[in-house]
Parts: structure tokens; C-alpha cells; sequence
């Protein structure tokens, strides 16, 4: 049985890398949040949850997002088209650099990258009173509507 620990380090090693391979695998320190934020960004996508950091995603992302409000995740988050192209300029312009140019999620929580960051949390973790939803980054992160992760605790 000396061999048990060795295989299952290389077990998960393996695993970990397959699914890196999805995404660009490094996080290459580009900061979630821009030093200019964009008030029209932070006024009007934080009334109903945070307002996701635009480096988050990637600009196919966005743009999606962005041209689908009226059909926003089964609500109406729709804007003028003004506000609208104002808010999808900031995102686009301050994407993720953590995907292949080729990715295109609507939720970063339903992406490879997420799902590698959060490996080792259970469904019923995500499911708790305290947490809700996996998308409700600031149950864990308290500094996450600043775009630092780095903060993290469970609730019970
Ligand atoms: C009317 C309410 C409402 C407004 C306003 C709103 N959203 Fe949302 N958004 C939602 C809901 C509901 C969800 C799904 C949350 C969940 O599943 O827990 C969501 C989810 C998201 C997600 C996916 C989160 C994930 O799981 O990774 C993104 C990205 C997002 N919204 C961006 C935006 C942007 C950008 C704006 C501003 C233009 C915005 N939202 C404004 C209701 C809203
Ligand atoms: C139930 C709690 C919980 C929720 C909800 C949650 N996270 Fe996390 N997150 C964690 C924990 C715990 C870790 C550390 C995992 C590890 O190191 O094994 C983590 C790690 C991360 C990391 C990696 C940080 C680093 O230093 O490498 C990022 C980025 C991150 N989360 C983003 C998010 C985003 C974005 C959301 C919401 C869309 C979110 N998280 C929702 C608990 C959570």
C-alpha cells in the first residue's frame, strides 16, 4: 500500500492539469478590476448582485451580456442604448486575459476557470442558506465588489 499516496498525488496532478488545458491556466496577474472605474458600470449592475469586475470575463463575454439585457439571466436588466453602449465599452475594454480568445461564457461560474478555482467545494457548501448561489462571490470574498479574491471564508 506504500504506493496509495504517490499515485493519488499523481492522480490529481493529472486532473488538475486537464482541466487547466481549457483555459489559459495562469493567472497572469492582470488586475479583475481597472484603476478608472466606470460610475454608469458601478451604478447601474449592483442592484441586484455585485457588480461583477469586468476582468472577470472575456470581451465576447461581455458583449454578449451587454446585448441581451432585456433577457438578463430571467430578468429585464435593460438600459437605455446609451447606458447600454457606455457600460459595454468599459467592460470590453478591461476584459479577462485568463481565456482562449475563442471562449465566450455568459457565467463565470459555469466556466472552466471557476470550476479549477473551486475544485474542492461541494455542491451543498454553494447551496447553504449563508451562500445561496455560487455566483454570490461575496459570501466567501468579502472584498470581491473591489475585485479581490484573495479574502476568502466559508460560512457556516
Ligand atoms: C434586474 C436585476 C439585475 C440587474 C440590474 C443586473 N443583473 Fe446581472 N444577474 C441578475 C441575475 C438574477 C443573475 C443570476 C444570478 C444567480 O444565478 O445567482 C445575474 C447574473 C449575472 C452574471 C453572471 C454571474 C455568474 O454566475 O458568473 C453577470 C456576468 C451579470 N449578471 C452581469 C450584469 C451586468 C454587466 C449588469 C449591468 C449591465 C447586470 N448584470 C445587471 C440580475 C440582474
Ligand atoms: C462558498 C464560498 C465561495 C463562493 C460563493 C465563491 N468562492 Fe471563490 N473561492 C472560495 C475558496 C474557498 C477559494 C480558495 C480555493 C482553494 O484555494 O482551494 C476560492 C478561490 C477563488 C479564486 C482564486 C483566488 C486565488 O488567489 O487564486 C478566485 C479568483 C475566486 N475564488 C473567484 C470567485 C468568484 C468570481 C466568485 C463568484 C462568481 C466566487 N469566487 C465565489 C470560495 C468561494
Amino acid at each position: 500500500m506504500k504506493f496509495t499516496k504517490p499515485l493519488l498525488v499523481l492522480a490529481m496532478a493529472s486532473l488538475s492539469l486537464a482541466a487547466c488545458a481549457r483555459y489559459n491556466g495562469e493567472d497572469r496577474g492582470k488586475p479583475m478590476m481597472p484603476n478608472q472605474v466606470n460610475a454608469k458600470w458601478q451604478a447601474e449592475c449592483s442592484g441586484c448582485h455585485m457588480a461583477y469586475p469586468p476582468g472577470l470575463l472575456p470581451a465576447a463575454s461581455w458583449k454578449k451580456i451587454m446585448s441581451g439585457l432585456d433577457k438578463h439571466f430571467g430578468t429585464d436588466a435593460s438600459l437605455s442604448p446609451a447606458d447600454t453602449a457606455e457600460i459595454s465599452a468599459f467592460l470590453v475594454a478591461n476584459p479577462s486575459n485568463r481565456w482562449s480568445s475563442s471562449a465566450a461564457p455568459l457565467r463565470t461560474t459555469e466556466s472552466e476557470w471557476f470550476r479549477v478555482k473551486h475544485g474542492e467545494i461541494s455542491a451543498a457548501v454553494f447551496a447553504r442558506a449563508s451562500v445561496k448561489s455560487k455566483s454570490n462571490c461575496v459570501a466567501c470574498h468579502s472584498g470581491a465588489a473591489n475585485g479581490d479574491f484573495d479574502d476568502r471564508t466559508i460560512p457556516k
